[in-house]
């Protein structure tokens, strides 16, 4: 949500920093800007729109300099103008921001009565001018950033570039994430290291509160009270920064494809020869807790309500899920035994982070599943368990789905062993059906052929319903998800057996209605809500395995037909074809796939 970066290079730097927002865009494609002070001059180029903008403006109106800083864009406060696009200046001060200044406002009042006008709708515009007004008071660029931040109340990313300093840029953070990045007589600041990927493998993480001086000769970090830090620096490894489409059309089919290979080193990283299952000290003891609560956004969400199905029927745990959105608005109270685990692929989701803030203090610990390690939900919680997906840039989810889905299913096997309530027979069998996986999920891919078909159909509906029973209806839901977040048309999902009590008066032959059901012990009442579709003349899309496919496929507007596989694990397969279908329905449609509309990678506002 928003992507900041800053150079202090030995050369020209307006193209490493468009090469380095290009790495950003999933962050925000709303606007794009960069800063740059060239022979004591601070100007700067915005652009309303995808990147490409920021870079045909460039052409026709070049920016010199050694120093600089860029932002994309995703609107909070104000419309995607130019007027409204980062850096934001004062004018002898540039400054780029992710995160949202609460108390804009009574800054802009404060400017007014010193005279100082704003001209923006944004929270960041104040930020700089601020900082000016301390700059015209004679403070130092240090000095006056130091002020300036104490002012601030909410969450914040910064990166400021001074006119008078090009050999200084100054980071802080609260609240939204920012690394620095070393290099040989140059120096960076980006919003994570995928932004820097191609520039440095050596990188610094700001903890909560840090503020960071960067010159050419290096960083000096202070903390929130200001004390002189060291914060470690990291070698990153090239792949976890890589972010080609490998041939790819798009970003998100890549990672579709990437699945067994992501899921195999998952596998590999999690479950030992002898079928058990490593976790990071100091492990988890599930017999000394009688409640677990699973908290996450969106798809997240969705890894949970399986992963509910999962540790009540094989670990006899109860689980409470909730949005974390609404979460600690419930206020509910969290028992003693109990424990807390979030669930998110970029491990800054604010809802998520302050989920677990409001659950610290009073869940026995707090568990997380992440895919990015060094994010603030992995390093606030007692025990982070990566999913080891690699970098997602696709903005709708799709192997970080599945991967969270299998870190999700090992613990509930790992819960099950603890607790008992599998014998080793049957948890054997299942480890067996984990570990056959990666192979099922290639086998899978091998439906998109048909999916691609069968969307050109979907592509000229209006509305799609999803159903689905047990295990299957949060694949429902993931299902409905995906789709309108890419082909923007209107989807729904609901329980199987839900149908009737309403949603049922929604079917005419107009509306396609995608049922997935594995032949499993609830296949044969999921085809009887399937019937009851039929019969209202629905035109009904099954995915379902041989065994399902022989039985209830008469009658169907199309069977989409997948391997057969452990019914526990089936929701882990079945992502497949509610990925596929909506990948091929919005490339059929031509929206923009890896880049839908009003929509961000990272959510790191509330
Ligand atoms: C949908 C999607 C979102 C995210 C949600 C949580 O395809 O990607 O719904 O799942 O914004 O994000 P994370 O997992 O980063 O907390």
């Amino acid at each position: 949500m928003c992507g900041i970066v800053g150079v202090l290079g030995s050369h020209e730097v307006a193209p490493i920093l468009v090469e380095a927002l290009g790495r950003l865009e999933y962050r925000g494609y709303d606007s794009a800007g960069i800063a740059t002070v060239h022979e004591g001059q601070l100007d700067r180029r915005r652009a309303v729109g995808k990147l490409v903008n920021l870079s045909d403006k460039l052409v026709r109106e070049p920016l010199r300099g050694f120093a600089g800083i860029g932002h994309t864009r995703w609107a909070t406060h104000g419309a995607p103008t130019e007027a409204n696009a980062h850096p934001h200046a004062g004018p002898r001060v540039a400054v780029v921001h992710n995160g949202i200044i609460e108390n804009f406002r009574e800054l802009r009042a404060e400017l007014a009565v010193e005279g100082i006008e704003t001209r923006t709708d944004t929270d960041t515009e104040t930020v700089a001018l601020l900082c000016q007004l301390f700059l015209d008071r004679q403070m130092t660029p240090r000095a006056a950033t130091e002020a300036t931040i104490a002012r601030l109340t909410g969450a914040y990313a910064l990166c400021f570039l001074f006119e008078d300093e090009p050999d200084l840029l100054i980071a802080a953070r609260k609240g939204s994430p920012l690394a620095v990045g070393h290099g040989e007589g140059e120096m960076f600041v980006g919003s994570d290291a995928i932004a820097l990927g191609n520039l440095t493998d050596r990188i610094t993480y700001l903890e909560e509160g840090d503020r960071a001086e960067v010159t050419r000769a290096g960083a000096v970090i202070f903390d929130a009270q200001g004390r002189q830090v060291t914060r470690p620096e990291k070698r990153i490894a090239q792949a976890a920064a890589q972010v080609d489409k490998a041939g790819h059309k798009h970003f998100m089919s890549k990672e579709i494809a990437e699945q067994p290979r992501v899921l195999a080193e998952a596998l590999r990283h999690y479950l030992t020869p002898e079928g058990g299952i490593t976790l990071p000290e100091p492990g988890i003891d599930f017999t000394a807790i009688d409640r677990l609560t699973l908290v996450a956004c969106g798809t997240a969400f969705y890894a949970c309500n399986v992963a509910k199905y999962w540790f009540e029927q094989v670990a006899k745990l109860p689980v409470e899920i909730d949005v974390a959105s609404e979460f600690r608005y419930r206020e509910p109270p969290i028992p003693a035994r109990s424990a807390a685990l979030f669930v998110s692929q970029s491990g800054e989701t604010a809802d998520t982070l302050a989920a677990l803030r409001y659950a610290r203090g009073q869940a026995d610990s707090i568990l997380s599943v992440v895919n990015v390690t060094e994010s603030s939900i992995a390093r606030d919680s007692d025990i982070a368990l990566p999913i080891l997906a690699g970098a997602e840039i696709g903005v709708a989810s799709t192997k970080a789905f599945t991967c969270q889905l299998l870190v999700l299913g090992m613990l509930a096997l790992e819960a099950a062993r603890q607790r008992g309530t599998l014998d080793a027979a049957e948890l054997a069998a299942h480890v067996r059906g984990l570990r056959e996986l990666p192979a099922l999920i290639e086998q899978g891919l091998s439906i998109e052929a048909e999916c691609q078909r069968v969307a050109r159909g979907l592509s000229e509906a209006r509305d799609i319903l999803f159903l689905g029973r047990g295990r299957m209806f949060p694949l429902a839901l993931e299902g409905a998800l995906k789709l309108k977040e890419i082909s923007y048309i209107h989807a729904e999902a609901y329980a199987s057996g839900e149908l009737k009590h309403g949603p049922i008066a929604l079917v005419d032959e107009h509306v396609p209605v995608i049922v997935m059901a594995p032949h499993d012990e609830l296949f044969d009442k999921t085809v009887s809500n399937m019937q009851e579709v039929m019969a209202r003349g629905g035109k009904v899309l099954l995915i379902t395995d041989a065994k399902g496919a022989q039985v209830a496929a008469e009658g169907a507007w199309e069977v989409i037909t997948l391997p057969e596989i452990d019914p526990l694990w089936a929701p882990i397969l079945y992502a497949l074809p509610a990925q596929l279908l909506a990948y091929h329905t919005a490339v059929a449609k031509g929206t923009d796939v890896d880049q839908p509309r009003n929509l961000a990678k990272s959510v790191t506002v509330e």
